[in-house]
């Protein structure tokens, strides 16, 4: 019989597991309130430069393990890598962020280029696997690796506005104006997400998450159509095929419709942004669902007695359930690296 070996907290915890003290990440673990990412970033000619280079992509997912050795790792790379591996361009400006040439008509969709997306994300692949033997290698058994992708609606607001916006107002009039034309487009970007988190999980991902960061900006109607229909969809695909890998699901600011999205998508776990009661969380999501989350990303700016107070919270409303300690949204610039490490040291001490 093979030995018997116990499986990476992480992973206990999204099988449905109280594990406590809880497995800990942080979303935007990898980035520039780090000096020794800020270090690496200079030596890539840009952002894109920086995801498709397997070396540095490798080398930054490693950084924050080192430092604070995180139970999970996250691929460094980008929600909008899809968009650019369909052909679309993209590039990140300083202070700006993403620009896209906004997609607002068919012939812009029908630009796009599905068949393209194998080759494009080979090196993003590569990262994965360099990642996987990376943690082997430098003796980091317990830390699970976590691919992941944009979820459809939220990367599709970037490829419509042309880049990010307070509220996505042009993306969200073309799903009412257009919506035979905002379906093509969900559709195609569901099918790609289904191939790109497949191929992460056969490149080495142990556990892939779907961040759906503007999923709150819809309502009600438009939410089950856009949200939580593909994600249905692609969790329905990837139990299919690799049934042995857990998901997470995070629908930031769903509010009351947290409850619809883990029960109609079976997600494992379901990550839940600052704004999220986690009594209310606790009711309404399945109690084998692992909650992830959600200390808000200002406290751990902050540091200090209000850190440990907003911490002691999170921590007194996730014990008892199978829970994964995380952000309610991902890490800031201005973060102090040592705020990071009080946080882990409060967390693994409860
Ligand atoms: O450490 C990790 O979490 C893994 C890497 C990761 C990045 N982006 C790296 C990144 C992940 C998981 C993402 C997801 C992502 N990207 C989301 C969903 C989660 C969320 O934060 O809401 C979204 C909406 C994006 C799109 C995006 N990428 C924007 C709007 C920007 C510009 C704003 C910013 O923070 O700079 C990016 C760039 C980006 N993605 C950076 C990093 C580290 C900064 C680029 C740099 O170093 O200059």
């Amino acid at each position: 019989m093979a030995m018997e070996r116990t499986a990476k907290p992480l992973l206990r915890a999204l099988a449905g597991e109280a594990v406590w003290p809880p497995p800990i990440w942080l979303m935007r673990q990898a980035g520039r309130y780090l000096p020794e990412y800020r270090a690496l970033r200079a030596k890539a000619a840009d952002f894109i430069a920086l995801c498709t280079a397997p070396d540095l992509a490798a080398e930054v997912t490693l950084q924050p393990i080192r430092r604070y050795r995180f139970d999970a790792a996250i691929l460094f790379s980008d929600i909008l890598m899809v968009p650019w591996a369909l052909g679309q361009a993209l590039e990140y400006r300083e202070g700006e962020g993403p620009v896209l040439p906004p997609l607002r008509d068919e012939a812009s969709l029908l630009a796009l280029r599905p068949e393209r997306l194998p080759t494009a994300i080979a090196p993003i692949l590569e990262t994965v696997k360099r990642v996987r033997s990376g943690l082997t290698k430098e003796g980091f058994a317990d830390c699970a690796l976590i691919g992941f992708a944009g979820a459809p609606f939220t990367v599709a607001c970037y490829m419509v506005e042309g880049g990010g916006s307070r509220d996505f107002a042009s993306t969200r009039t073309m799903a009412y104006a257009q919506p035979e034309l905002f379906d093509r487009l969900i559709r195609l970007l569901t099918e790609a997400t289904v191939s790109y988190l497949g191929a992460q999980i056969n490149a080495g991902a142990e556990v892939v998450m779907l961040f759906d960061t503007w999923a709150g900006l819809l309502s009600p109607a438009q939410f089950h159509r856009h949200v939580i229909d593909p994600a249905q969809t692609i969790v329905d695909a990837l139990r299919q095929s690799h049934p042995e890998v857990p998901i997470i699901g995070f629908p930031r600011l769903a509010g009351l419709l947290i409850g619809d999205y883990t029960t109609a998508t079976c997600v494992d776990g379901i990550g839940l942004d600052t704004s999220m009661d986690l009594a209310h969380a606790a009711k309404w999501i399945p109690a084998g669902v692992a909650l992830q989350g959600n200390l808000d990303p200002l406290a751990l700016v902050a540091g200090g007695a209000a850190l440990r107070q907003e911490t002691g919270s999170v921590l007194a409303a996730l014990k008892g359930r199978p829970s994964v300690f995380n952000l309610g949204h991902g890490i800031v610039p201005q973060t102090p690296p040592e705020h990071v490490a009080a946080l882990v040291e409060q967390v693994r001490a409860a």
